[in-house]
């Protein structure tokens, strides 16, 4: 099949790449300097495996890549909307990029059989754009088809998926989205579009939430002398639960959980519904960090001029994106408190904003702090050597944001002379 790809942030590329691996011709499309950057075989985006199966794709040649409308849909059987949706400051959703393709749609009186949504847009949205399209003679299916990709793991989840949704009104629409995803062993669950689009919400909002109950359940633990590792694994083992999304820390990050929960909250309020459980669920997340700052502050008689080190930039492990990376709202906290920040990350290696010095080793970061923070669960941090990152401090104090350090390192760290180790939830 001919398939047409509007944006390649990391869903669009995602599905680029895995959709031309399945065997389909595919054209992906953005603006002229991205477009160049994969012309020249160069993922713009860091995701694991991405950059090796873009070569593989690029020498197969079933990969193509056009920033103009006209020329990139003109022999498409479908197009793939992935561009951004993001909140706007009054909590709706900002719609003017799938506003803007589809005046481009528009403008080159050509427009694919089947019109596939994969942004992630507020309830109604599709309908909004079928009756816009055929009102402006052009007669295509818009069908919602969500994305559960997670970064750092975008291309397995692409490939092997819980399950595939699609929000489709018509048999045909319906058939044509099976021949794209043959190939893909998943159980396919067929609904209206307006599901499909609540869907996608219920579930990054029901993700997050699970994350809030164990960071809310880890505050109690640490107030009764319980661990929460040990809680949320007797919980996580019931079937009926599960253990995913259930480790306590810093709080979640990213460019959607926030952003799919302010949006979902604004979709009830137009309706005149409130839904507390997201309320709770945002408000015990915006309290990680001011309380992890608590937390270091009183081990420290007085914060001024002290120097932190930060490990983890980045919102999670196995990616270079900082948007809304719970790293972001240290640093507001410790410019504050004239905290000096220090950080390293594996793959962040410069950070847009002031008042941070990002180290090229752990070890470098270490040297001189009076605390550090674990932010982010990279496996090499697990695997640093302790011992001589404490000894390189000034204070060592360790406060394990994300659990990860074995018990044996800690038992390791506590022979050593004044070294204190906070963990979360225990
Ligand atoms: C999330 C969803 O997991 C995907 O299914 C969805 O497709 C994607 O959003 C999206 O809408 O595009 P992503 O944001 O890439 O994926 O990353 P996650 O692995 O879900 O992690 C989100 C945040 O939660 C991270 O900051 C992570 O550290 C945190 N987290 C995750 C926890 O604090 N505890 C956990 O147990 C799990």
């Amino acid at each position: 099949m001919q398939i047409t790809i509007i944006g390649t942030g990391y869903v669009g590329i995602v599905a680029a790449v895995c959709l031309a691996k399945l065997g389909h011709n595919v054209t992906a499309m953005d603006r002229e300097s991205v477009i160049q950057s994969l012309q020249s075989n160069k993922a713009h985006v860091w995701e694991p495996g991405l950059q090796e199966l873009l070569t593989e794709c690029n020498e197969e040649g079933n990969l193509h890549f056009d920033a103009d409308m006209a020329s990139a849909t003109a022999n498409a059987d479908a197009l793939l909307i992935a561009v951004g949706t993001p909140t706007r400051a009054d909590g709706h959703t900002d719609l003017s990029q799938i506003e803007n393709v589809l005046e481009q749609l528009k403008q080159s009186g050509n427009c694919p059989p089947l019109v596939i949504v994969k942004s992630t847009v507020p309830v109604g949205t599709c309908d909004e754009l079928e009756a816009n399209l055929h009102g402006a003679g052009l007669r295509a299916d818009v069908v919602f088809n969500p994305e559960f990709l997670r970064q750092g793991s975008a291309i397995n989840d692409f490939m092997y998926p819980d399950r595939i949704v699609f929000g489709c009104q018509s048999r045909h629409s319906e058939i044509m989205l099976r021949q794209i995803y043959q190939g893909i062993d998943a159980p396919i669950q067929v609904c209206d579009r307006r599901s499909a689009e609540l869907i996608k919400y219920a579930s990054n909002t029901f993700l997050a939430m699970k994350i809030s109950f164990a960071n809310m359940m880890a505050d109690l633990c640490e107030g009764y002398g319980a661990d929460i590792r040990q809680v949320m694994k007797g919980v996580g083992t019931d079937r009926r639960i599960g253990p995913h999304f259930l480790q306590a820390g810093v709080g979640y990050g990213g460019s959607c959980f926030s952003k799919d929960l302010q949006s979902l909250l604004t979709s009830g309020k137009v309706i005149g519904r409130s839904l507390p459980l997201l309320e709770a669920t945002a408000q015990i997340n915006d309290q990680r960090i001011p309380q992890l700052v608590v937390k270091l502050i009183s081990l420290w008689e007085n914060p001024n001029g002290k120097r932190l080190g930060v490990l983890g930039i980045s919102f999670k492990p196995n990616t270079n994106d900082v948007r809304d990376a719970p790293f972001l709202t240290l640093l507001k906290l410790c410019q504050h408190h004239r905290i000096d920040v220090h950080a390293y990350d594996p793959v962040v290696q410069q950070v847009a904003f002031e008042g941070v010095t990002v180290a090229d080793s752990p070890y470098e970061m270490a040297a001189h702090s009076d605390a550090i923070i674990l932010m982010t669960e990279w496996p090499q941090f697990v695997e640093l050597d302790w011992v001589r990152m404490v000894q390189l401090m000034r204070q060592s104090i360790l406060l394990d944001g994300r659990n990860v350090l074995s018990d044996e390192v800690v038992a390791q760290l506590m022979e050593l002379d004044g070294v204190t180790y906070v963990p979360v939830g225990r």
